[in-house]
C-alpha cells in the first residue's frame, strides 16, 4: 500500500492507476472500523486499483467540538486498510485540501434541508463539496458508499447525476455488531449503558420492518411505532421518517423499497439509523 500525502500526489498517483485498469475509491474520515473494511473489500472484488481517503472534513462538521475530539487512529487505519486490499491511501489535510482563497461550495437546497440536514445545517453542503473534490482527485470508475448514511447516498447519486461525472455509486449495506448497533466512528464515545440505549435505534427499526411484513402500510402508523421504539431514549428523536427513497419526502402510505430513518442523541453522540422496508433484518444477538 502506498500512502499519498498531497492532493496533487494522490491525483496523479490515481490517474496512473486507472490508465492501467479500473479504479475503485471510498472516502473516509478515517476511525476505521468493519463497516469501512466491507466497502473496502467490495472495492477490491470489483477494481483493479483500490484507493482510500482518510480526511477529516471541517466543511460538514456543524460543530467545532465535535471536529475537535473525531477520532484520529491513523496507525490501525493504515493497517484495517492493508489487510482489507488497498492500494492507494490518500491521507489529506485541511491545509491542502482547503488552502486560502478556497470559495466554492457544492448545494443541493432541497434535499439537504430535510432529516440529517435539517437538523445539521450546512452539514451536506460540505459532504458535497468535499466528495466532488475527491471524485475530481480520485477520478475513479466507482465509488464506494454505506447505506448507513442514507440521504448521503441520495445526495451522492444525484450530485453524480447532476454534474453527468463519469463515475458509478456502489452503495452497500450497513454493518453492525452482533446486537444490531450500526458500527460508527462515535460509537467509542459511548458508556456500555447508553450503548445499550442505542439499540432502541435498530429496535425500532426492527418494530416497523415486523409491521410491513405484517402488512401494515401506513405511513403514521409506522412513524408511530418507530417512535414508541425510541422512547427509552433521555430526548426526543431529531426525526423518525418512513421516506421515498428517491427524494426523502414523507410517505403517507408505505411501499416495499421505502427507507425508514432515524435519528436521536445518546449521552455525547447523535445515532443515526435506517431500514429499507420489505429487505430482510437480523436476527441479532446479544453481545457475548
Ligand atoms: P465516514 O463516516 O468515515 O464514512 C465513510 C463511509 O463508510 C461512508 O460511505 C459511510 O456510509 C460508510 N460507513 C460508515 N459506517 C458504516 C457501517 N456501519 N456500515 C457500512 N458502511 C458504513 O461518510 C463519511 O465518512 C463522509 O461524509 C465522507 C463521505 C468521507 C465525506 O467526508
Amino acid at each position: 500500500m502506498r500512502t499519498l500525502r498531497s492532493p496533487a500526489e494522490a491525483q496523479a498517483a490515481c490517474l496512473a492507476a486507472a490508465r492501467r485498469g479500473a479504479l475503485g475509491f471510498v472516502p473516509t474520515m478515517g476511525a476505521l472500523h468493519a463497516g469501512h473494511a466491507a466497502l473496502v473489500r467490495r472495492a477490491r472484488a470489483e477494481n483493479d486499483t483500490v484507493a482510500v481517503s482518510i480526511f477529516v472534513n471541517p466543511l460538514q462538521f456543524n460543530e467545532a467540538a465535535d471536529f475537535a475530539r473525531y477520532p484520529r487512529t491513523e496507525a490501525a487505519d493504515a493497517r484495517l486498510l492493508a489487510e482489507a486490499g488497498c492500494d492507494l491511501l490518500l491521507l489529506l489535510d485541511r491545509d491542502a485540501m482547503y488552502p486560502p482563497g478556497f470559495a466554492t461550495r457544492i448545494e443541493q437546497p432541497a434535499l439537504s434541508g430535510v432529516l440529517e440536514g435539517a437538523a445539521r445545517p450546512g452539514h451536506f453542503a460540505g459532504v458535497l463539496t468535499v466528495v466532488a473534490k475527491l471524485f475530481a482527485l480520485a477520478q475513479p470508475a466507482r465509488a464506494y458508499f454505506g447505506r448507513k448514511d442514507f440521504q448521503q447516498t441520495v445526495l451522492v447519486r444525484r450530485l453524480v447525476a447532476d454534474l453527468n461525472l463519469p463515475l458509478e455509486v456502489v452503495v452497500c449495506d450497513t454493518v453492525r455488531d452482533a446486537d444490531g448497533l450500526a458500527l460508527s466512528s462515535r460509537n467509542v464515545f459511548l458508556s456500555p449503558a447508553q450503548r445499550a440505549l442505542g439499540l432502541s435505534l435498530v429496535r425500532a427499526l426492527a418494530a416497523a420492518e415486523a409491521a410491513f411484513e405484517a402488512g401494515e402500510r401506513d405511513g403514521d402508523a409506522l412513524r408511530a411505532l418507530l417512535r414508541r421504539g425510541l422512547e427509552a431514549l433521555p430526548d426526543a428523536p431529531d426525526y423518525a421518517e418512513v421516506a421515498d427513497p428517491g427524494d426523502l419526502s414523507p410517505r403517507a402510505v408505505a411501499r416495499p423499497g421505502d427507507v425508514a430513518v432515524l435519528a436521536a442523541r445518546v449521552g455525547p453522540v447523535r445515532l443515526i439509523d435506517n431500514h429499507v422496508l420489505g429487505a430482510k433484518m437480523g436476527p441479532f444477538a446479544p453481545r457475548p
